[in-house]
């Protein structure tokens, strides 16, 4: 039995969930763990070392082998820090692509399992509840409509200084939900065991409240 305290907050692109995820772990002193950077890394040496998007043996090669350090704020691949550079729609097009494939998704659970540690773990993804924390003791499904996440999305790569295109971004948003949902192995979806957390109509300190808020009750179930 792992004692150790697991929220798993999965959803679709652009919903929020890293923000609201590495906000609750920021409070309450947990480990953190952004599973989509695994898979836009490896998305990302794939592009660099000329890996074919169907090459399913390559791909679950470079996830094996990646060589892949999360250090304070910052992604490290191969030492070289590539914290931004993940976050093209390139790198997310590639990576919704890769991560169809059973064995490239088989080939990063023990290192998504590996940041599991005292006093805990908060996790963003697709299927961290389902997969890779199915023992979790809060499960979330976190989503937005979709004119509001390709917005917010929108929003976050003109901040950065990057070129964007809401009606592309909406485009991609509605090619990657499909890509994740209909996938055969861990597709996004909301299980039973998860609470669903709409956040079109709230604000990022709403969404984190709602989640902190409960966690305590998991936690005072638990301790009865
Ligand atoms: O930030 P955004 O939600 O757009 O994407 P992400 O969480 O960085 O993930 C990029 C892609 O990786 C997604 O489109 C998923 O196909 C895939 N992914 C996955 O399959 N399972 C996860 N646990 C996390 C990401
Ligand atoms: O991880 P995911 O792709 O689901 O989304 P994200 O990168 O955490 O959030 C996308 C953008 O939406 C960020 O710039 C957040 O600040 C913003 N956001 C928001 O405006 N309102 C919320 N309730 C949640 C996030």
């Amino acid at each position: 039995l792992n004692r150790v305290p697991v929220i798993t907050i999965d959803g679709p692109s652009a919903s929020g969930k890293g923000t609201v995820a590495h906000l609750v772990a920021k409070e309450l002193g947990f480990h953190y763990l952004d599973s989509g950077a695994l898979y836009r890394l490896v998305a990302l040496k794939a592009l660099q070392s000329g890996v074919m998007s169907t090459d399913e043996k390559k791909l679950a090669l470079v996830a094996i082998n990646l060589d892949v350090v999360f250090r304070d704020e910052e992604i490290y691949l191969e030492k070289k820090q590539v914290t931004e550079k993940i976050r093209t729609e390139e790198c997310g097009n590639m990576a919704s692509q890769l991560a169809s494939y059973p064995a490239v998704r088989e080939a990063l659970i023990s290192r998504q399992r590996a940041f599991r540690k005292l006093p805990g773990l908060v996790t963003d993804g697709r299927d961290m509840g389902s997969v890779i924390f199915p023992d979790a003791l809060l499960k979330i499904f976190l989503t937005a409509s979709p004119e509001v996440r390709a917005q917010r999305r929108y929003k976050q790569l003109i901040e950065k200084g990057l070129n964007a295109n809401i009606a592309e971004l909406q485009k991609d948003i509605q090619e990657r939900d499909a890509r994740d949902s209909k996938r055969g192995v861990a597709p996004l979806q909301k299980n039973a065991d998860a609470r669903l957390l709409d956040t079109t109509s709230l604000s990022i300190l709403q969404a984190q409240n709602r989640v902190l808020e409960w966690f305590r009750e998991c936690c005072a179930d638990e301790s009865v």
